[in-house]
């Protein structure tokens, strides 16, 4: 079918791209459209988006009423200017590219989603909202961020778990019904006990097509000492609860669970976590913080105390006098520090160096949070750094078949 498929592409207007490698890695975009509001040269809008890199683009985010309907969680830009018409209209010059929309986020809270999977009727409203949301914009699927599923400290309870999973079947069932070939995906947690309280890894794994495994944020100003928020590998240094919070293992935590590896997804920060050192002094990882601080000083265009976006990193590393930029050998990501200011982050070494692990262990491919923050002005360089290796490194990947080693064997 692909060989015909791909021989009367001559013919008609399908592009010769699309026939060479239809398992290619997927590079999934996630797009902030809060980063439209952004001043000066960090406006970020639809129009920036890096189409010819990106397989998958996910607008962020959506929401979910008390009565368990859709919420338009930004009329002004979403509807009345257009954010959501805009982005879906981008099919007509890139019509390869599958246009998600994202429901939930850390913003929305977890109170909503637990009440609204906990019955039959009130999921059976949301997955009709969604439809009818997805057939009045054209989006081409739907991606759940609900953070999380079972977590008590997040307006959760044990009942999640399955009326997760049951949402997510009945989802996908109204899905296939509607016959538009539209995606089902999840933006998930990688700690033992997160799975343990809301994610039956098996079922959610057999009725997604992707699971986005959010592999950033795994440190913070939160926990008291300078580091990078998403080694790729465990160091010498992560004992205790820290032990298996990388990349490396947050992975292979999905596929023990249940989940074949052609599902799985990396999720790559376009961001760092900035930090106030106690003593410019001691700059290592695991250097004493001013926890109370909250982080570094907020950069000028995203504005967010403890987070600066790549393109305002690799700018400060240009043009301030004085940063000091370290590899972690055994992380294998970037750090740097000027005085009493540190940041860990992902640059174009770190990014380069998962997209091998990607590849070497067989998942289906990388996404970014999100993708307003990579050097997208070319402020340090060639413009969108980060996504063009991502890019490069998927397009030439074919993501192989599971073998058994890749299923349950418990
Ligand atoms: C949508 O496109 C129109 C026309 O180019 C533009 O005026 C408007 O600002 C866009 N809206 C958003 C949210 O990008």
């Amino acid at each position: 079918m692909k060989i015909l498929i791909c021989a009367l592409a001559v013919v008609f207007v399908i592009t010769k791209a699309e026939c060479t490698n239809t398992n290619r890695g997927r590079v999934v975009c996630y797009f902030n459209n809060g980063a439209v509001n952004r001043p000066g040269i960090g406006r970020y809008g639809i129009e920036n988006i890096p189409l010819d890199s990106c397989t998958h683009v996910i607008y962020a985010f959506i929401g979910v009423t008390d009565t368990s309907e859709v919420l338009v969680l930004d009329h002004k830009g979403d509807v009345e200017n257009n954010g959501f018409r805009n982005f879906t209209s981008l099919k007509a010059t890139h019509p390869n590219v599958k246009y998600m929309v994202v429901v939930g986020g850390w913003d929305e809270g977890g109170g909503k989603y637990s009440k609204m999977v906990s019955s039959s009727t009130s999921r059976t409203i949301f997955t009709s909202s969604v439809v009818d949301f997805l057939n009045e914009y054209d989006f081409d699927g739907l991606d759940l961020d609900w953070e999380y599923p079972g977590a008590a400290d997040r307006d959760g309870n044990p009942e999640d778990k399955q009326g997760f999973l049951d949402l997510i079947n009945e989802l996908r069932v109204a899905f296939d019904d509607v016959g538009k070939d539209w995606l089902l995906t999840a933006a998930v947690p990688m700690t033992k006990s997160k799975l343990a309280d809301g994610y039956d890894v098996p079922g959610l794994c057999q009725a997604l097509d992707a699971v986005h495994v959010m592999t950033y944020d795994l440190r913070g100003n939160w926990d008291g000492f300078a580091d990078n928020p998403s080694p790729l590998y465990r160091r010498p240094r992560d004992q205790g609860v820290y032990e298996n919070i990388n990349v490396e293992d947050g992975l292979q935590l999905w596929v023990d669970e249940g989940c074949p590896a052609n599902k799985l997804v990396v999720g790559i920060p376009f961001y760092g976590r900035s930090y106030v050192l106690s003593s410019s002094s001691e700059h290592d990882i695991g250097a004493p913080i001013d926890t109370a601080a909250g982080g570094a000083d907020p950069a000028p265009y995203t504005d967010s105390r403890g987070v600066w976006a790549y393109f305002e990193i690799c700018s400060k590393l240009k043009d301030e006098e004085g940063w000091i930029r370290k590899w972690d050998k055994d992380g294998k990501v970037p750090y740097a520090y000027r005085e009493n200011q540190w940041v860990g982050y992902d640059d174009p070494q770190s990014v380069k160096r998962k997209m091998e692990f990607i590849k070497e262990n067989g998942y289906l491919g990388a996404m970014t949070w999100s993708i307003d923050m990579d050097d997208f002005r070319g402020l340090c360089g060639k413009a969108n750094p980060l996504i063009s290796i991502m890019h490069s490194k998927m397009k030439s990947y074919t993501v192989p078949e599971p073998n058994e080693d890749n299923y349950l064997e418990k």
